[in-house]
């Protein structure tokens, strides 16, 4: 069931009212971020009441020692927790010696959050009467620049709507700060410095273990009634707390402004001996600029986004504002100009599943990402894993593969497993498969055809060899299995014979030992140099291509359909329709082993495979696999409905793939799984686009040629996407009568349903 306590907009998601209960969902939805750094909207002032506190810097983790019941040779010694950062936000206000805390009142009045995903700034306000004397407004505007990494802003405006109020402005840097997700409660940062310098709050910090250092600065100004911009602040600094204090009288009518910059350097970015003089940079420069021209820059910086990326939907509001939703927040976890950076499936909006990088970003981001900006952040997000090659290698080694074999992380920051659930960490290996088909998706789309020779097929060899170790020969089947593992389907644990693993893994054999044949063929010098680096053995490209001939699928004995794994039809075949609303979501309600026998899907198993392998199969024999698995789909991961969404619009179901589209792209908005307060589900957000531009849309790219074949829902007038098609920006629009792709390049050709378009 869904939640609906936020209007409509097209470009806007406003809150509206004060309720307790919704604080924490607000906080993740109202999140902001900047590609480096990125924070929930908890209050500025104190606020006593339910909230989960969280500000994080990308890239920055602890290496919380692995807690586990019973432990399993081959665990990871840690998992790579995102850190909950010190605060810079923080300004306590007393007002008659009252301290502003709204959960302190009786009521509180107007209260608004408008997040505005047109210029990105976020605005909260409302009214509290402090007592007889005194009844005060606030409005506060908030972002974290898109031009600088390091920089966000609050202004924070009070005014004297009755009466006179004493305030006392307290604005403070805290370094106390603790993770919600820990598992021994260690603490995480070691705070070394804490100083006033030049006006500048600076709290410098290292974290225990992994060594990252990190500045945290802030700096205040008040502008007072009059507008005169003062900065003579009360300053103290004990326990890792820094603080600048000031008093103000504000009689009725009056109105004053505390304006503060403040965010994170990151060290990996900075030298820590820069720190202080960056921090004084970064205040001097927004100070000169100030507040209205930092806020034309932001809109700036979102227009030049929305140029490249805006998709439009007209006659359907909510679609509208949920799509450009889930495109705001991508664009606000990952920016793709840090190649050291990865979009972790909560961004910067929560700490749950803690480690950064998952297969959601090969699977799900990369073609929003590349579509969207330009193809060297396609590029850098392949460079990632290049980077960590020699972990997955490590990685695979310790759990006994040898001879080069790579098996990549299910979670990690740094290329190290830091996933500890046996059914996950050694058997979810479908992951490395999206690794490599990520590779050539990238190829497929930007037509760069340097990233494999020069890197890529070091990943790819990798990957097939781990997959040839992997299977082993079935006398009794003649044929190569694979035994033991988990499908992306994670309602099923240590099943023999898993589909999509299988068909991928076949995937990755032939298609690396293509690519291995073509280098060799086309570049032999560079073949030499690989084959020397990577102790190439020539027998294993005909090794790969008889595992991949004879591997085994498990079939239905008499319909023309695979089965999700070995056994499956021996369960109680009873559809997701039959069970009750309060039964579900299963994984909230019903035990683990219930779950397990069932024949329940947690996301796309069977059809994930025909969504990346589309071209292998007809509509016919997708028709007949989408009728049998989805009625025992329950969506219960986020990244479900949009493939659903995508092979229903290919389908012709339309309407279904509308259904799916809602849900997928309103799944934080209306909160379906109750649990946004955690926070928001980044990754599926770039699954959502793809159910527009490949869903709605039918955006394909085939020998090198853009193709697309509309769909448009009912609910819809028309709508548009854009896209950059090597180095061309396109923009597609459908309506009830036309289809048009606009773009200035003469020598590109869009083809509509098959034909060139005019
Ligand atoms: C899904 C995985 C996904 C992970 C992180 C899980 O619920 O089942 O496929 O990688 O969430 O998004």
């Amino acid at each position: 069931m869904k939640s609906n306590y936020l209007k409509i907009h097209p470009w806007k998601i406003i809150e509206e009212g004060f309720d307790p209960k919704r604080v924490k969902s607000s906080e993740s939805i109202f999140s902001l971020g900047n590609g480096a750094m990125g924070q929930r909207a908890n209050f500025e002032e104190t606020y006593s009441g339910e909230t989960f506190q969280g500000s994080y810097v990308g890239g920055v983790y602890y290496p919380d020692k692995t807690k586990v019941g019973w432990w399993k040779n081959g665990y990871p010694e840690y998992f790579a927790k995102v850190l909950n950062a010190p605060n810079w936000i923080g300004i306590n206000i007393h007002t008659n010696g009252n301290l502003l805390d709204l959960n302190q009142y009786k009521s509180v009045d107007n209260f608004r959050r408008e997040l505005d995903m047109q210029t990105g700034i976020y605005v909260r306000s409302f009214e509290v009467q402090i007592d007889s004397a005194c009844r005060i407004g606030v409005e506060v505007k908030r972002f974290l620049s898109m031009d600088q990494a390091a920089l966000g802003v609050i202004q924070y405006q009070l005014t004297a709507l009755e009466g006179s109020c004493h305030l006392e402005i307290e604005s403070y840097v805290e370094g106390k700060i603790t993770n919600q997700d820990s598992n021994w409660d260690d603490p995480f940062w070691n705070h070394h410095s804490a100083s006033h310098s030049n006006s500048v709050m600076l709290l410098k910090s290292r974290t225990l273990k992994t060594n990252f250092d990190v500045a945290t600065y802030a700096q205040t100004f008040l502008i007072d009634p009059k507008g005169q911009q003062l900065s003579d602040f009360d300053e103290v600094s004990e326990n890792q707390r820094l603080s600048q204090s000031k008093k103000q009288i504000l009689r009725q009518g009056e109105q004053c402004s505390i304006l503060k910059f403040g965010g994170y350097i990151n060290g990996m970015n900075y030298s820590p001996q820069t720190f202080e003089a960056e921090a004084q940079r970064l205040v001097l420069e927004a100070e000169k600029k100030g507040i209205k021209k930092l806020i034309e820059e932001q809109h700036i910086a979102w227009s030049k986004i929305w140029d490249l990326s805006d998709i439009e939907i007209h006659g359907d509001d909510a679609a509208q504002q949920a799509i450009r939703f889930n495109i705001f927040q991508l664009n606000q976890t990952y920016n793709g100009k840090d190649p050291k950076l990865n979009i972790g499936p909560k961004g910067f909006t929560g700490e749950k599943y803690g480690g950064s990088t998952y297969w959601d970003t090969e699977a799900y981001c990369l073609p929003f990402y590349m579509a969207t900006k330009t193809h060297e952040v396609g590029r850098n997000l392949l460079k990632y894993r290049y980077d960590q090659l020699d972990k997955a290698i490590e990685n695979a080694k310790k759990i006994g593969f040898d001879k080069g074999a790579a098996l990549y992380p299910m979670v990690t920051m740094n290329g190290e497993e830091c996933h500890n659930e046996w059914e996950i960490t050694f058997e979810e290996i479908h992951r490395n498969g999206a690794i490599a088909f990520a590779i050539f998706n990238y190829e497929r789309y930007t037509g760069d055809t340097s990233y494999i020779p020069e890197k890529g097929i070091e990943v790819l060899i990798g990957i097939a060899r781990f997959w040839a170790q992997r299977v082993n020969y079935s006398e009794y089947q003649k044929a190569y299995v694979m035994l033991g593992v988990t499908g992306p389907n994670e309602y099923e644990n240590n099943v023999n014979n898993n589909w999509y693993t299988n068909y991928i893994a076949q995937w990755c054999l032939n298609y690396a030992a293509d690519q291995q044949e073509k280098i060799k063929q086309e570049n032999p010098k560079r073949w030499e140099q690989l084959s020397d680096k990577l102790n190439w053995n020539s027998r294993e490209t005909a090794q790969w291509r008889t595992i991949a001939d004879q591997m085994y699928f498990p079939k239905h004995p008499d319909q023309d359909l695979f089965l999700q794994q070995d056994g499956f039809l021996d369960k109680e075949l009873h559809p997701v329709s039959a069970l009750s609303l309060d039964e579900r979501p299963i994984n909230q309600h019903w035990s683990w082993d219930k779950i397990l026998r069932s024949p329940y899907i947690k996301q796309a198993d069977v059809l994930q495979g025909f969504y990346l392998f589309e071209s292998d199969f007809d509509r016919e024999t997708l028709s007949r696999h989408f009728d049998f698995y989805e009625p025992f789909t329950v969506h219960e991961s986020s990244l479900s409905p949009c493939i659903h969404s995508i092979l229903a619009a290919r389908l012709g179901a339309v309407e279904k793939a509308y259904d799916f589209y809602l849900q997928t792209s309103r799944l934080d908005l209306d909160d379906y799984n109750k649990e946004v307060e955690e926070g928001l589900h980044i990754t599926s957000m770039a699954g959502t686009w793809m159910s527009v531009v490949e869903g709605f849309g039918g955006l394909r790219i085939i020998d090198n040629q853009v193709h697309i074949d509309p769909k448009l829902p009912e609910a819809w007038e028309a709508f548009s996407f854009k896209i950059n098609f090597r180095g061309t920006p396109i923009k597609v629009v459908v309506d009830k009568e036309k289809v048009a792709a606009i773009h200035s390049n003469p020598d590109l050709i869009v083809h509509c349903k098959g034909k060139p378009l005019d």
